[in-house]
This record gives structure tokens, sequence and C-alpha cells, in this order.
């Protein structure tokens, strides 16, 4: 997925083309290399941050494709580390919310002139981008663009993620990394299904925080205890923090393993693990999981929450978009709590 916009120009030449051909001018092209006023973060490995905003061509949906305006995207730690080691040129960005300029061809998906939040596997952080109308919602008035931003990835992983244990009224469910952007939108979510929720943290000055985000315990430490025991673990820390989950499920309880925020090897006591007895270990990624069920499920259900004042994003860190370079590297440094957005005019 993302942008593939290769192809020639499907429109045929305009009437601005004709005359250049007549007066024997260059052909101005409406095609994929066309410069236009569309501009996009972009890597250069020279820049400061190698995050800039450059000129880029206008993008060429498909049919099943509506083009949006972007008026607000929001970072994840994945793809500001990927464009760290990127080639010049790539586009980086999966989060994205806005209006839509033009609806798909295939009358699929929100009409012109809707807000909309949505997602691309790369390329997002643009003025202007095509969308396919499975990976976009429309937005209630009441959920704003910078909100919206911040539903894609942490969001959906974190709605998706917790699907994975079923019917959680009653059950009890541990987050690990509470405090990051998966976390907070998971011990909300989990607490609105009606579970027992623990947020596990690294400090003890982030309970309180925890705690009013719905948390009923907060397990402050790398290491998870032994006791008590779990259903559903969403696990994005990896370590220590993984290895030692694995040894508090529950018979039957399951450990989603979607991050590897501490360190991505991991040791741990099989036999703990097995002899509970039907317990599971499920490797997440939200790009394959939206092949079961689409972002623009997910993305609804969670603008409707937020409209309905059930869930509350938690955007540290607001800033106009020119200043993704700093903002980046704050990110990277851990110089914010929450979900940072960038808002472009
Ligand atoms: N599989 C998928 O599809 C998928 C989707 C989204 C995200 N992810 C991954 O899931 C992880 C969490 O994503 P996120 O957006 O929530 O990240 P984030 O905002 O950076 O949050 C990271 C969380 O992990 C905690 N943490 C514990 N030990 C840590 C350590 N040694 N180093 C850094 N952080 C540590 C942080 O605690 P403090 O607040 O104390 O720093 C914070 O709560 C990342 O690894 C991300 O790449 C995977």
């Amino acid at each position: 997925m993302g942008h593939r916009r290769s192809g020639s120009n499907r429109r045929g030449l305009d009437v601005d083309a004709r005359r250049a051909i007549m007066q024997g001018a260059p052909t101005p092209s409406k095609g994929r290399n066309t410069m236009s006023s569309n501009r996009a973060i972009v890597v250069d490995l020279d820049a400061p941050g190698r995050l800039v905003i450059r000129p880029v061509p206008e993008p060429a949906p498909e049919r099943g494709e509506a083009v949006v305006r972007v008026r607000a995207i929001s970072l994840n730690r994945g793809e500001v580390r990927r464009s760290g080691m990127a080639a010049a040129g790539w586009r980086p960005g999966w989060d994205l919310a806005g209006t839509v300029e033009r609806a798909a061809a295939d009358g699929s998906g929100p009409r012109a002139g809707a807000r909309v939040v949505g997602m691309l596997n790369e390329g997002a952080w643009a003025e202007r981008v095509a969308v396919p109308t499975d990976r976009l919602a429309e937005l209630p008035d009441k959920v704003t663009f910078s909100q919206a931003a911040t539903f894609p990835v942490a969001g959906l992983t974190a709605l998706y993620a917790l699907t994975k244990g079923g019917l959680l009224l009653g059950r009890r469910v541990l987050v690990t990394g509470a405090t990051g952007g998966v976390g907070d939108f998971a011990v909300q979510l989990a607490r609105l299904a009606g579970a027992h929720v623990t947020a596990s943290a690294r400090r003890a000055d982030q309970v309180p925080t925890l705690r009013e985000l719905g948390a009923h315990e907060v397990a402050v430490g790398e290491e998870i205890p032994a006791t008590p025991k779990y259903d559903l673990v969403i696990e994005s820390v990896g370590g220590r923090t993984l290895g030692t989950a694995l040894r508090a499920l529950q018979r039957g309880g399951t450990c989603v393993a979607l991050g590897v925020s501490a360190s991505p090897e991991v040791t741990f006591d099989a036999r703990e693990f097995f002899v509970v007895g039907r317990t599971t270990l499920y490797g997440f990624y939200l790009f394959t999981e939206l092949g079961n069920v689409p972002a623009s499920v997910g993305l609804r259900r969670l603008a409707d929450l937020v409209a309905a004042g059930q869930l509350a994003p938690h955007v540290s860190l607001e800033r106009p978009w020119g200043e993704i370079a700093q903002v980046a590297q704050d990110l990277i440094a851990r110089r914010f709590p929450g979900k940072a957005v960038l808002t472009l005019d």
C-alpha cells in the first residue's frame, strides 16, 4: 500500500498543455513528476534532525482513494526511528486528519468537504495525500483534528490488541508501557470495556496520572510480579517486562506482544508459561491486523468515543509542522509524555 503513484496522466491534455504544444513550448505534464504546490516532510540527510518540508508531486489517487487536505499529523516512534535510517527522499507519516478535498472516484468513503481521520503506510505527513477509503473515517464535529491525528497507529493498536482478549467485562487486564501513546489508549479502552485494569509503569511518580486515566492498580518497575494473574496482557516494552509478564497469565490468558520499547531480546521461563495451561503469546502487527478489520471501522469507533466524552487522547505537544525536526528529536529523547501533534495551515 502507501504511495502507488506511477502511470500516465489519465485525464489527457488540458487547455494549457494544448496551448503549450501549439506554441512549441515544453509540455506541462500533470503526472507523477510534476512539482506542485503540494509539500511534504521528507528525509534530508544533511538537515538537522534529517527531516525537512519539501515540494512534492500532487497525489494521484486510485479509484478507491480520496484526496485529503491534511490539517494535523501525529508522530510515532517507529516512523521517526526509521527516518533516522532511511534514504534521502523517503516520506514518513502514518497518522493524518483533515478534510476530503476530492471524494474517491468509485463512490466509496466520505464526501468532499467531510472532516476525516486516516492513515497510510507511509507518506501521510504532507499537505495533500491520497488515502484508501477503507483507511478513512468521518469525524464528529466535537472531535478536533489534533485529537483525531492521535487515533490511527496508537489508538487502533490499543483497540485491536484488546480484541484479542475477547469479552473483557470483569476480566483482569495488564497494560505495560502504560504511559506511552499506545498504553494511554489501552488503559482507557480496557476500563471502558469493563475490565479490571492494572497499568505497569517505570516510575512511582507516574502512578497518579495512570490512576486518573482509569487504572485500578499500578505496578511500578521493569518486572511484572508473578501474582496477581491476568486474562490479557497488552505488552509493548519487551525485555524483562515481557519475560516476567508471561508468568503472570491466568489459565487461558493471552499476552499480546506488540512493541519492544526496552528490548527485543526476551528470556522467559517456558515451563512457568505452559503449565498454567492454554496460555497464548500473540504477535501483533497493526498493518497485518488491518486485513481483518479495516482501519475505517476502528477509527470511527475511537472518534465516537471521544465525541461522547468517554475517551480522551493525550496530546501533550501541539506545534506547527515546520517544527518537525525538533519535535522528532524531542520524541526520540523522550522529552515529553503522550502524543505529539503537528498542525498544517
Ligand atoms: N506492533 C505494532 O503494530 C505497533 C503499533 C504501535 C506501536 N508499536 C510499538 O509499541 C511500542 C510502544 O509504542 P508507543 O507509541 O506507545 O511508544 P511510546 O509513546 O514511546 O511509549 C513507550 C512506553 O514504554 C515505556 N518504557 C518502559 N521501559 C522503557 C525503556 N527502557 N525505554 C523506553 N520506553 C520504555 C515508556 O515509559 P516512560 O513513559 O517512563 O518513558 C512508555 O510508557 C513501541 O515499541 C512501538 O514501536 C507497535
